[in-house]
């Protein structure tokens, strides 16, 4: 089985089982248009997959508007892709961290945090981000941490993301969840509290 297929297919076994943990039923997940997971109905979930690790993040729909996962080795960013994946004031912050904290590859974070925004923001518009699109603030802290992401997309919508970051068995993995906007009031308890003022 060549290597495209084997991850593909045990993504997919990990995502089966996560569904299986939320109590629901076994169920084909195909890949959309896009090539992003289509999900049951009610569902929000990510994959991910580096050598040696699959990983999948599933949640209730009610719960999470969207979500974005991604695991990277913690080694640096092959040649000059940097420059292209940041920003100059990013590949500033990356050089002041890893004088820092030499044990963390910062530059292969920042990749990592844009690609679980990324996925995520897909997730929720259907739109792709550029690495452009996205400026993210890391906050470091020993051996993992959180971070910002500032966003705006082709369509001009403007977001601020958190997501939090793991270094683990020599793995970095970023993870974002989008919450759920609380619905505005109905017109039925507007009136009632503004009857009670
Ligand atoms: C699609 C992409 C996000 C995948 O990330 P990756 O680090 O290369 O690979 P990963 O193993 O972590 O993720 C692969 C999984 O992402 C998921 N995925 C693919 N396209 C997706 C999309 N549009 N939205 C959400 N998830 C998607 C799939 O589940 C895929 O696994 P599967 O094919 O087995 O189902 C990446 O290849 C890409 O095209 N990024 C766009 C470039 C970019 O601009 N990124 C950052 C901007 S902020």
């Amino acid at each position: 089985m060549d290597k495209r297929r084997r991850e593909f297919e045990t993504g997919r076994t990990c995502a089966r089982a996560a569904l299986g943990r939320l109590g629901r039923p076994s169920a084909p997940l195909l890949p959309g248009r896009h090539g992003e997971p289509r999900w049951p109905e009610g569902i929000v979930g990510s994959i991910t997959h580096t050598r040696g690790y699959r990983g999948v993040g599933v949640s209730e729909a009610a719960h999470a508007a969207a979500i974005g996962i991604d695991a990277e080795p913690n080694q640096p960013v092959p040649g000059p892709l940097l420059h292209w994946v940041a920003t100059p004031d990013e590949r500033a912050e990356v050089d002041a961290l890893l004088r820092a904290s030499p044990g963390v590859r910062f530059d292969r974070l920042l990749l990592c945090a844009k690609e679980a925004v990324f996925k995520s923001w897909f997730t929720l518009t259907t739109r792709r981000l550029g690495f452009e699109d996205v400026a993210i603030e890391l906050e470091p802290a020993p051996g993992s941490g959180t971070f910002t992401a500032r966003l705006e997309d082709a369509h001009d919508r403007r977001a601020r993301l958190r997501g939090r970051w793991l270094l683990a068995e020599g793995l970095l993995i970023t993870a974002v969840v989008i919450a759920v906007e609380p619905s505005p009031p109905s017109a039925e308890r507007l009136s009632s509290r503004a009857l009670r003022h």
